[in-house]
């Protein structure tokens, strides 16, 4: 059973710059709840109860937005802002939510070395913490990767279909599906290429910010080189394992929605305020409206 999840959220949020200059990327609002609160929700839909959120300088605000607020709760009961106490309240008692600093920034493969003591010699979930993944099944898309993981007791990667001028924004899978399980949506992965030129990708399935480990990628994270970027990429661990033993990827079943660039953050603040009962009518004729003079 996958009880621990990591959340790295460390990173310097360039791409999201002034606004990440003193503040996280992983708390912009998507309509009015930050985008790590919808990532640690999909963790708890998904059976976990332990997440390490990885974080850094200037990150003290993740800290804060998933402890207790005293102030605030005497405020809103004081004004009889009932509903508000209880969605204040419910934020830090989704889970035991604990943090590890990473020092340095030195890339995702990095922020997870970061989790090996926490996690200990079990396998885990890691979610990103900047990026939302919208399930198309009703199931979570972490669930789905846990569903996987117990099929096949191997370390599994998110993965969805891109187009071929995408492939070079991720980390890409070679392989083959599965035989006799997960129905095709389950791929044998030979091997893995981060950031790969279209005419280099050795498939069009990208990873998608989502995965279950087994505890041996802290021996593969700690022989790795710096790679793209100068970077400990955790792609180049996943390559060292899937050479090694077999490991797997799931083609998720969900919309992928990378909040930390600035097209990403506005068409997510688009599509989810479209799914707000209180929200849906007046924006839909606001964007009809606008989209007239264009
Ligand atoms: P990204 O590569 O998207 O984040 O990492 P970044 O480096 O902050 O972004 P840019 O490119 O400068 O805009 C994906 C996730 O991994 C975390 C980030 O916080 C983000 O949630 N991360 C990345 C770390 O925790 N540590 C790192 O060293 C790098």
């Amino acid at each position: 059973m996958i009880r621990k999840a990591v959340i790295p959220a460390a990173g310097f949020g360039t791409r999201f710059l002034p606004a990440t200059k003193c503040s996280p990327k992983e708390m912009l609002p998507i309509v009015d709840t930050p985008v790590i609160q919808y990532v640690v929700e999909e963790a708890v839909a998904s059976g976990i109860t332990d997440i390490l959120m990885v974080i850094g300088r200037g990150k003290r605000a993740i800290e804060e937005h998933f402890d207790r607020s005293a102030e605030l709760e005497w405020e809103l009961e004081a004004k009889g802002k009932l509903d508000q106490l209880r969605q204040i309240r419910r934020i830090s008692e989704l889970a035991n939510i604990h943090f590890v600093w990473q020092k340095r920034m030195l890339g995702l493969g990095d922020a997870i070395r970061c989790a090996e003591a926490h996690v200990g010699d079990e396998p885990f979930a890691v979610l990103l913490g900047d990026t939302l993944l919208q399930s198309t099944s009703g199931v979570p898309a972490v669930k789905q990767l846990i569903d996987a993981y117990e099929a096949t007791k191997t370390s599994v990667v998110a993965v969805e279909a891109v187009t071929p001028e995408k492939v070079s924004k991720y980390g890409v899978i070679a392989g083959e599906p599965e035989k006799d399980i997960g129905d095709g949506k389950i791929w044998r992965v030979d091997d893995l290429v981060e950031k790969p030129a279209p005419e280099e990708a050795p498939s069009n399935y990208a990873i998608a910010s989502r995965y279950v480990l087994t505890p041996d990628v802290f021996a593969a994270l700690h022989d790795v080189r710096p790679g793209k970027g100068g970077e400990i990429q955790l792609t180049d661990a996943l390559r060292l394992l899937a050479h090694a033993s077999p490991i797997h990827a799931r083609i998720i079943d969900a919309v992928r929605h990378d909040v930390g660039n600035h097209m990403g953050f506005i068409k997510t603040n688009i599509i989810y305020g479209l799914l707000r009962p209180d929200l849906r009518d007046t924006l839909a004729a606001f964007i009809k409206e606008t989209a007239k003079d264009l």
